[in-house]
């Protein structure tokens, strides 16, 4: 049995007090979700991720980060490092969102190294992939997912795969309110899952948690975690306001 993940992603909102006034309530609201049934993470940006930290303390909500930087300490100016992120009570780490691919311009093989150094300080990678518009339309879909999870997982061994989550993010669904159908998502969730097979071996993919993201809302969330390889949802802009991200999660209660 897969528990899963509903995650939100605040990217880049929320100053200090925003924050932990959100983290509050959401620690109120969802005090009473039955960890066995859903598992609830709330990524803020780095600014924040003390003061939601300590908010949190005690509750089954899980901390993530937005980013990291492949390096322990050193001379990179402006990044942030995994053990800094564990110093601040995180748990989560999204990695390869595809703002940070084309906005950062960063690489399958950059993720890649982010994956292996946040497993090696036990943080819990959220993986994210998903094809643009025009790849969706030339029906290339699955071989760029294939692509990135090829390229993002190479030389990860099997018996780390258990602290992958994968976010499968079409990118034109991403805060544009057109959600894949629930066939649509299912579709490629099933094939990631088949990849991951091919990749490793059908009892370690059956484990892997694959959450869909891309406009999720109370509306469409039912339906979309109603598929069979849908393990949750990455959330972002219904994350930013208690009440939605309340009701999306509030059909696993
Ligand atoms: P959205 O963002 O829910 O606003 O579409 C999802 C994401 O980028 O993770």
């Amino acid at each position: 049995m897969r528990t899963p993940l509903i995650a939100g992603n605040w990217k880049m909102y929320k100053n200090i007090n925003e924050a932990a006034e959100l983290a509050t309530t959401l620690k109120n609201v969802l005090k009473d979700v039955a960890a066995d049934k859903a598992e609830v993470a709330i990524c803020p940006p780095f600014t924040d991720l003390q003061v939601v930290s300590a908010v949190i303390k005690g509750t089954n909500i899980r901390l993530g980060a937005q980013n990291m930087y492949a390096a322990q300490e050193g001379a990179f100016t402006g990044e942030i490092s995994p053990l800094m992120l564990r110093s601040a009570g995180v748990h989560y780490v999204i990695l390869g969102h595809s703002e940070r691919r084309q906005y950062f311009k960063e690489t399958n093989e950059d993720i890649n190294k982010k994956i292996k150094m946040a497993i090696e300080h036990s943080l819990f990678p959220i993986l994210c992939v998903g094809e643009k518009l025009e790849e969706r339309e030339n029906g290339t879909t699955f071989n760029v997912i294939k692509t990135q999870l090829t390229g993002c997982l190479a030389g990860i061994p099997k018996d780390k795969i258990g602290s992958i989550v994968v976010a499968y993010e079409p990118i034109w669904a991403i805060g544009t309110g057109k959600t894949a159908t629930p066939d649509q998502a299912q579709e490629v969730h099933k094939f990631i899952r088949e990849t991951l097979v091919s990749l490793y071996d059908q009892v370690t993919a059956d484990a892997v948690r694959i959450q869909y993201g891309g406009s999720v809302k109370a509306d469409n969330a039912k339906t979309l975690m109603n598929m069979p390889d849908i393990d949750g949802a990455l959330v972002g802009g219904a994350s930013l306001k208690a009440d939605s991200f309340e009701a999306i999660v509030k059909f696993y209660k």
